[in-house]
């Protein structure tokens, strides 16, 4: 049995990987402030695992004490809290910088004065406009756009962390692992933020316009959330792992056009699909890629890993959870 502290614990990714570490045995301490999280997440554990999960609804920001006096108990911290989603980083430039700054830095200046197991989020957003001519690797140039497009400021702030993160594993040998996500999907994840999969499939059950932004000939690649939390389990105990970073992601990629289709045809909705100008969708001069796709030989080297759920599954999975939730 381990003890673990998972920052981000209410929200999507965070919920999942705290319920896959308790129904292991293991006793978990979430942090999070539930700014995009969710207190229904938080419900659920807590019923289920009343004496192993403990919560407290705080921002990282404000809680170096608590980490510091959590981190006294603990064997591995996930730190997963984070100001996330196209529209809330576009809508909250300044908040998003702080939250993944100050936070991260906080959470890795307290992990690495007890030499904690410390696994960080980090994103496919990193990567920027790089990846038109395929898949991305780890090791790849990143290609960020202008200052001036409020959409970047995610991508630096999570890049600073990934700097960050391997700078506490350079000097002080902390034993970190940096993930980069890409697009990963499934029931509890909510489309109030930007998220494509839940608006797409929240449209199709109320049969309102599925609204496509840009011509919809952009393709993406959507991971299961649970084989995302077996990507991550997965890496926990390697030592290979400690100093790396990590894709974690589906390569099999789909156009928005495409995805569109195919939940208005899952779901027998009567939504008509229609496209939105991105200057409509978020403002003028926003910047999209094409297409983003993971290389995730290295994860499949070290441990084995690959995606084992299809995107019809997982379509299915979370049209029933938005039914019933
Ligand atoms: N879901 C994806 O496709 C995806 C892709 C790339 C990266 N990520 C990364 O994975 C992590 C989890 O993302 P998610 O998709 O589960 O989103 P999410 O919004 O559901 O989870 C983030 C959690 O962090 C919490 N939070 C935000 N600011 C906080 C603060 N200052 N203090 C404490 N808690 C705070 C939110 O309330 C939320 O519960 C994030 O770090 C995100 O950047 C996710």
């Amino acid at each position: 049995m381990k003890t673990y502290l998972v920052t981000g614990g209410a929200g999507f990714i965070g919920s999942h990987l705290c319920e896959a570490l308790l129904e292991k045995g293991n006793k978990v301490y979430s942090i999070d402030d539930l700014s995009t999280g969710r207190i229904e997440n938080v419900n659920i554990l807590k019923e289920k695992y009343p004496d192993s999960f403990i919560h407290h609804t705080s921002s990282i920001e404000d809680a170096g004490e608590l980490i510091a006096d959590i981190l006294e108990k603990c064997d591995v911290i996930y730190h997963l809290a984070a100001a996330v989603g196209v529209k809330n980083v576009v809508d909250n430039p300044i908040r998003t910088l702080k939250t993944n700054l100050r936070g991260t830095e906080i959470v890795l200046d307290e992990a690495a004065k007890k030499d904690k197991r410390t696994i960080i989020a980090s994103t496919s957003e990193v990567y920027g406009k790089a990846g038109e001519n395929g898949a991305l690797k780890e090791t790849d140039d990143l290609l960020l756009g202008s200052s001036y497009h409020t959409r970047w400021g995610y991508a630096v702030s999570k890049l600073a962390d990934e700097h960050l993160a391997l700078a506490y594993h350079k000097e002080k040998s902390l034993p970190v692992t940096v993930i980069r996500f890409f697009n990963t999907i499934g029931p509890r994840q909510i489309g109030t933020y930007g998220m494509v999969v839940p608006r797409f499939v929240g449209w199709a059950l109320r049969n309102e316009p599925i609204q496509v932004y840009g011509d919809g000939k952009q393709t993406r690649c959507f991971c299961f959330v649970g084989d995302t939390i077996n990507a991550l389990t997965g890496l926990e105990d390697r030592k290979e792992a400690v100093g790396e970073i990590f894709n974690i992601g589906n390569p099999k990629e789909i156009s928005m056009d495409s995805l569109a289709n195919m939940i208005k045809e899952k779901l027998k909705s009567s939504s008509e699909i229609v496209h939105v100008p991105y200057d409509k969708a978020y403002s003028k001069g926003f910047e999209d890629m094409k297409r983003r796709v993971p290389d995730i030989s290295k994860i499949k080297e070290l441990i084995g890993w690959e995606p084992k759920t299809s995107l019809d599954e997982t379509i299915n999975l979370i049209s029933s959870w938005m039914s019933s939730d």
